[in-house]
């Protein structure tokens, strides 16, 4: 029994439902080689948003779906937060027209939950994730259950380098007591700096210093290693069985592996095995100039990856955490929650026994925050995993000509206006229908 464990008790995942495949699309459009976006980035396609959808369906859809399935009603839910980036509304927060998506459904209502929307770039969900378990802990939910939800259409500006790494779906995720799938632990190590790489001031598309945000990722998640570190966190690759990132693209958690290894086995007898193999990682001091640093330390890297340690620890804990990024690009708040569900899926595929197994999650959002906390693994996990349906919603996507994504993207411009057909037919889902008075977005529920 894990009486007083608090973690997630269920999740359900909603693909946007147009997909645009990297290397057959997208590649030969650009005139770009396709092994840039499967190999360089590990990206095989983005999932989209039909004309009909936004963060509103996407996230209702995938609330529905949980609620339903758990047998959960409206006045067991204390809180409803929803995390995102791509908010439309600066006042009005997106979980207010979720839940009245819900009460169009459901008999009941959600008067009595609070209600809110967080943002910090694609950490928020972890964070709306805290909150919920310190609502529980704090003794305030009444034994009512929180409802976490992701949702992002992270589109860029066209020909933006950020383009191929593009995808729209969202995670609803059921915050409760003694859960079925993970239960949250206590330690926390967060890396947190005022940086400007990757930022939305007033506007729909992000401006990008792509180089530039690859190495805040890096440094904002080796200050949260250093700090999960002084928390007291056992950090030892071995002692988990899956270690999950947020995943812009699984190239960038490649490099951000590398960092969980080597702070983890520091002192360590894998560490000294390591130094008598490779040499010591380089330091900054010991280098004139930051080039020939970063020259030696990418050196250092590349023999450290091919050590049949890092190789087979990689295969275990990392790689299955990237199979449903490959197919769907970022889901920026959702893409750390998605790595979770592809690592569970992944060893629930495998035969492994995760229960009572511990996992790493680091969260990262732009502007610039990291933050590192584990999970453990609950008996009934592999039961709640079962019910995803993820492979059959990425497999019945419209997967969508060239010319049929710009007209999408145009569709979705704030900036304009280009009305277009959907490329889908919906059933069984919420969709956007107009418009109302005050300038509001609306939903139906489409039987
Ligand atoms: N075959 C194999 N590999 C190839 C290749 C080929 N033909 N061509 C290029 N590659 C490799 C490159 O070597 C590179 O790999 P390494 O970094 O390991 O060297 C990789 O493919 C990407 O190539 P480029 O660096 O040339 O790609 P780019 O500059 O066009 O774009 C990017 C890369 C800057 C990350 C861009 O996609 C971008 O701006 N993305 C948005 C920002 C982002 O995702 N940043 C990540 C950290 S910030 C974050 O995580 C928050 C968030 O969610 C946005």
């Amino acid at each position: 029994m894990h009486t007083d464990a608090v973690g997630i008790d269920g999740m359900a995942i909603w693909t946007g439902k147009l997909k645009l495949d990297l290397a057959d699309t997208y590649a030969p459009a650009q005139d770009t080689d396709p092994a840039k976006y499967t190999k360089g980035l590990g990206l095989y396609a983005s999932s989209l948003p039909d004309v009909h959808e936004d963060i509103v369906t996407m996230g209702a859809n995938a609330a529905h779906r949980l609620l339903r399935r758990k047998g959960v009603s409206p006045d067991e839910i204390g809180r409803i937060d929803v995390a995102t980036e791509s908010a439309f509304d600066r006042s009005k927060p997106a979980s207010t027209y979720v839940a009245g998506c819900l009460e169009q459904v459901f008999e009941g209502d959600f008067r009595h939950a609070n209600k809110g929307e967080r943002k910090f770039a694609c950490i928020s969900g972890t964070q709306s994730l805290d909150d919920a378990f310190n609502w529980i802990r704090a003794g305030r939910s009444r034994g009512r259950k929180a409802l976490v939800i992701t949702t992002d259409t992270a589109f860029y500006e066209r020909n933006d380098p950020g383009e191929a790494t593009q995808g729209a779906g969202a995670i609803a995720m059921l915050v409760d007591r003694n859960p079925d799938v993970v239960a949250f632990g206590t330690h926390q190590g967060h890396g947190s700096a005022d940086e400007t790489d990757f930022l939305k001031p007033n506007q729909q598309y992000p401006s990008v210093d792509g180089t530039r945000s690859m190495q805040v990722y890096l440094a904002r998640i080796q200050e949260a290693l250093e700090d999960l570190d002084a928390a007291g966190a056992d950090l030892h690759p071995d002692a988990h069985a899956l270690f999950l990132f947020h995943t812009p693209f699984p190239g960038m958690v490649g490099k951000a592996a590398v960092l969980g290894y080597n702070h983890g086995v520091r002192g360590t007898e894998v560490g000294s095995g390591l130094v008598d193999r490779i040499g010591p990682q380089p330091r900054p001091t010991a280098f004139d100039d930051e080039d020939a640093y970063l020259d030696a330390l990418k050196t250092y890297t590349g023999k450290l990856m091919e050590t049949p340690h890092y190789e087979e620890w990689y295969e275990r804990t990392i790689a299955p955490t990237l199979g449903l990024s490959r197919h769907v690009g970022n889901w920026y708040t959702g893409s750390v929650h998605l790595a979770r569900a592809s690592g569970l899926q992944a060893a629930a595929e495998a035969g492994r026994n995760l229960a009572d197994e511990r996992m790493l999650v680091a969260s990262y959002g732009s502007g610039a925050q990291a933050e590192i906390h584990a999970e453990t693994v609950q008996p009934g996990w592999d039961e709640e995993i079962s019910q995803l349906t993820i492979d059959e919603q990425l497999a019945a996507r419209y997967d969508l000509s060239f010319e049929e994504y710009e007209a999408i993207h145009d569709a979705h411009n704030h900036n304009r206006e280009t009305p277009l057909s959907p490329q889908t037919t919906p059933e069984g889902e919420f969709v956007f229908d107009g418009w109302g008075g005050m300038g509001e977005r609306t939903y139906a529920y489409v039987e």
